[in-house]
């Protein structure tokens, strides 16, 4: 990797001129050992110059001498942040095991590719967005994950990225990290089947893609009842959706079940709570919380206090243990 002056100065005048045609990214995100397919500049004043030329390997001491420089960004070109998110993903579970590496910047690492992830599997200009490579990706990602999500610290700062994302696919990444955050508290829970419990949260709307979107903008009772028809439909959509994707049983679970409740006033089976699986009633009930702390058309976002107080008011809607799991959750990692 090229950081002579000489070099820098001979690449200058190709750089970028604009900040605009730059993307910021974190020098930790940088790998020892690994090459990126990509060019990386370097901010010197009111210029860029090349730092990194494509394909060339980064050793540790690059990252050591950045982190002396105090330098916090480097750049890569806008038209290149694709390359560098599928290498971040590439990558992704050796910087969420790099305990060197802040927890900020490795939540960040995380959102940034998962948001990416999952903005092309809930995409609904695409005719089959979600499919089997997708998915197979996205489990990956999952299964490097949940080392990372054992952490109270790391779900604080991931769900202050979360909180900030307004897409529709946003709340299903933060469904899934609160899922998570509660499978984690009960034992003997194997590997698999968090993956497929985790993938189930991030999916669990996916059937709202086949429905019009003006069911979902207006409060559930005010809806017609052919709208309310159709609202509720999703569950039962979104398995259909999933039909030629190797979905997991539990993620299946997770998807049609999210909206029964304990007391068997859900949808779309009123089914009650003895027949419920035990995942998608943590989905059901992380989905609630979400939903509360998120602004809506027809109201304000709660604070986490507020949306659990109103969730402890529906008590006969969930589970009792699982609610003590979810506030013991948020509370270790002081969100509430
Ligand atoms: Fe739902
Ligand atoms: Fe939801």
């Amino acid at each position: 990797m090229p950081t002579k002056e000489s070099a820098a100065k001979d690449t200058a005048s190709k750089a970028p001129q604009s900040h605009g045609d730059l993307h910021p990214v974190y020098p930790s995100m940088l790998l020892p050992e690994r090459c990126g397919d990509f060019e990386l500049y370097l901010a010197q004043g009111e210029s860029m110059v090349l730092y990194a030329s494509r394909g060339e390997l980064f050793t540790p001491s690059h990252r050591e001498r950045l982190a002396e420089r105090g330098v916090e960004r480097l750049y890569v070109r806008a038209s290149e942040k694709e390359v560098f998110e599928r290498f971040v993903q590439d990558n992704l579970g050796d910087v969420l095991a790099d305990e060197t590496i802040p927890v900020e910047e490795r939540s960040s690492a995380w959102f940034d590719v998962t948001t990416s992830l999952a903005r092309e599997a809930f995409d609904r200009n695409l005719p089959k967005s979600l499919n089997n490579v997708r998915f197979s990706r996205i489990k990956k990602i999952l299964r490097e994950s949940l080392p990372f999500f054992g952490r109270p610290e790391v779900l604080k700062s991931l769900s202050q990225f979360v909180a900030e994302g307004r897409e529709f696919y946003h709340h299903g990444i933060g469904v899934m990290v609160l899922t998570a955050g509660v499978m984690n508290t009960i034992a003997n829970e194997d590997t698999e089947h968090l993956v497929g419990v985790c993938s189930g949260a991030l999916l669990h709307d996916v059937g709202k893609l086949t429905l019009p979107e003006h069911v979902f903008e207006s409060h559930p009772d005010k809806l017609s009842a052919g709208d309310r028809e159709l609202m509720q439909s999703h569950p039962v959509m979104g398995v259909s959706q999933c039909a030629s994707v190797q979905l997991p049983q539990e993620a299946l679970h997770c998807v049609l079940f999210h909206h029964e409740r304990e007391d068997g006033s859900g949808y779309p089976s009123q089914a009650p709570g003895d027949v419920i699986p035990l995942c998608a009633k943590v989905v059901g009930m992380c989905d609630e919380y979400e939903n509360l702390i998120r602004s809506k058309p027809w109201h304000e976002a709660f604070t986490p206090f507020e949306a659990l107080s109103r969730i402890k008011e529906k008590s006969g809607m969930y589970d009792r243990d699982l609610l003590k799991r979810l506030i013991l959750v948020l509370s270790r990692a002081e969100i509430m």
